[in-house]
């Protein structure tokens, strides 16, 4: 082989790596967090509160007060607020609300499970009841939605 090739090739597995990588990471935030075997009735769960302004409202003020969770989503519910240092977070990032394909895989029924058993092994952790009554929960869950909307 002569000079050109082995540069192609190299930059070759750089790319590839690098496009396995973002994949995996899409990957690793579709996979699910609920239990497979509560799955399937997990899933069939939906928000009893409709998706009016007001409840969306409701949410966003618990969501950026006394839920704090801007704090690790960030205002922008990309995935990491402002006030948190990405070194201080040991394994997942805090979700990206933003992603279509993420919003898409969950129904409401596994969003209100992670707000009810946290996700195990992460620093998400469960807020019903101690920090959020199951109502206001659905109000928080209807302004984590509104972040999947164009
Ligand atoms: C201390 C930081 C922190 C706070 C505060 C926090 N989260 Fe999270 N959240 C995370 C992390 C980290 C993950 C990723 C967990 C994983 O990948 O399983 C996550 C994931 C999630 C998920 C996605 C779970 C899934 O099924 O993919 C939802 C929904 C969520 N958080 C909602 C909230 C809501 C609503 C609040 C406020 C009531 C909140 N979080 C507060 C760190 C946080």
């Amino acid at each position: 082989m002569g000079h050109r090739s082995w540069v192609l090739a190299f930059i070759a597995t750089f790319l590839l790596q690098g496009f396995s990588l973002a994949w995996s990471a899409d990957r690793e935030a579709l996979r699910p967090r609920v239990p497979v075997d509560q799955l399937e009735t997990v899933r069939a769960i939906v928000n009893p509160l409709p998706a009016t302004g007001e409840m969306i409202d409701k949410g966003k003020t618990l969501f950026n007060g006394k839920a704090f969770c801007r704090a690790c989503h960030g205002q922008d519910g990309k995935g990491l607020g402002a006030d948190i240092d990405p070194k201080t977070i040991k394994g997942a990032l805090p979700r990206n609300f933003t992603d279509k394909a993420w919003q898409k895989a969950r129904t409401d029924g596994e969003l209100i499970w992670i707000l009810k058993n946290g996700s195990p092994g992460t620093d998400m952790a469960p807020f019903i009841p101690l920090v959020l009554t199951e109502e206001e929960a659905w109000q928080v869950l209807l302004y984590v939605r509104s972040f999947g909307q164009p």
